[in-house]
């Protein structure tokens, strides 16, 4: 490329860019260019570029960056974050049999218990992934604690439960985003206690917090009401970050999609448990309750997959002709909650009935991934560079190294 002249240009811009090119130690025609490239991919013309340091700035269709998958289970997460550039760092699940399908599946054992990982040791990464537990809160103390002064009342409420030990991972890692999934009640549960404790606890550490409950009916044949919980670090992304909760595709699959043509003739119930839980169901009705078994309509979507669901598979059933109904298969399953369709089920049915019942829908997780991808493009174009903000120092670091 041939030389760059300023030529004609007003004495004080000619002053600013000696000024900037002295900053950022840059030739001249390095820094000119940096800021041409900066124009070139942003959506408006940036702001003249003194307050974040200037980079070149390649915005590719996917955008690299690292993960950790804390509660892992089978990996739901991480399926999800992987098929959009992410590399998983770490990940930690202390269930044995989960910890055998994690293997199958991406070839490593997850670390053990949360509580007995120290924060320091988990690699530095952008996003962190949890489908925690959900517990009750002592919150008794609240007021006691606040009127007493404490900087971290709600922190200091959520101590014991495993909602604490992401806190302080949080604390020492600093993650730019926290991506977070949960049952809908999360909201609603001890009285919307624990709703208020985690998202005042997530305040506190200095985030942005965004969250939506999510049907995964849009992209599973299966109705599964989830609150996904979405933040991020206010020193990075200031306080309102450019994000969005994903809108389901336009087509829903049909839960016949999901069936296989010739199931096991294990799957289908016993006259015995059939009779009872048409009893169970009738007694039930004639009390108002509407609880009882669910034959799946083969066009529609099913109701939600449960961790009991090995039990008497009774929320989901499959009408059979001259025989009584069936339950699903562990491949059903895996393709009900989305999971790839390759992959081998290496647990028993109860084990793996109970693993897909707790497990995230990685489609859905995918395309929440995908706006937390867009809000990343939206960070890296506003401030040249992507930066994340460790709360001792703040040094900064980029995002996509
Ligand atoms: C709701 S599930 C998360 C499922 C996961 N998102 C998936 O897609 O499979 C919560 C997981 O946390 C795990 N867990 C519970 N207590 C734990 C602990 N102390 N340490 C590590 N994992 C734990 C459970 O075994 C369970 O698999």
């Amino acid at each position: 490329m041939g030389q760059l002249l300023v030529r004609n240009v007003p004495e004080e811009v000619r002053h600013w860019i000696e000024q900037g090119r002295q900053q950022h130690n840059m030739s001249q025609q390095e820094f000119i260019l940096s800021i041409l490239r900066r124009a070139s991919v942003a959506e408006q013309t940036p702001l003249l570029p003194f307050e974040s340091p200037v980079q070149e700035i390649a915005v590719p269709d996917s955008l690299p960056f690292t993960f950790v998958d804390l509660f892992a289970g089978i990996g739901g997460f991480r399926f999800a974050l992987s098929a959009l550039g992410g590399r998983c760092l770490f990940s930690c699940e202390w269930d044995r049999y989960s910890q055998k399908t994690y293997k199958a599946w991406f070839g490593e054992t997850p670390h053990g218990d949360i509580r007995q990982i120290k924060p320091k040791d988990i690699p530095d990464h952008d996003v962190l992934a949890a489908g925690f537990p959900c517990q009750p809160f002592s919150i008794a103390g609240v007021s006691k604690k606040k009127s007493l002064g404490h900087a971290h009342g709600f922190k200091c409420l959520t101590q014991g439960t495993l909602f604490f030990n992401i806190v302080s991972i949080v604390e020492v890692k600093r993650p730019p985003v926290l991506f977070l999934e949960n049952v809908k009640n999360l909201q609603s549960h001890d009285g919307g206690r624990t709703w208020k404790t985690i998202t005042e606890s997530l305040k506190e550490l200095d985030y942005v917090v965004r969250s939506k409950v999510i049907d995964a009916a849009g992209w599973v044949p299966q109705h599964r009401e989830r609150i996904y919980i979405v933040c991020f670090d206010r020193k990075v992304f200031g306080d309102d970050p450019q994000f969005s909760f994903p809108d389901p595709p336009a087509q829903t699959p049909k839960f016949r999609d999901i069936l296989e043509e010739n199931p096991d003739r294990k799957y289908t119930l016993t006259s015995h448990l059939w009779e009872y839980l048409q009893d169970y169901a009738r007694r039930h009705r004639e009390k108002g309750n509407g609880f009882g078994f669910g034959i799946a309509d083969l066009d529609g979507v099913s109701r939600t997959l449960s961790a009991r669901y090995y039990k008497d598979g009774s929320e989901i059933l499959i009408k059979q002709d001259r025989r009584t109904p069936r339950r699903l298969t562990p491949t059903e399953c895996a393709r009900l909650m989305g999971f790839p369709g390759d992959k081998k089920i290496v647990v028993s049915d109860t084990q793996a009935y109970r693993q897909f019942g707790n497990a995230v829908v990685p489609k859905v997780a995918k395309a929440v991934g995908e706006q937390i991808i867009a809000t990343l493009r939206w960070h890296l174009m506003r401030s040249g560079c992507l930066v994340k903000a460790r709360q001792n120092g703040h040094a900064e670091q980029p995002i996509a190294s």
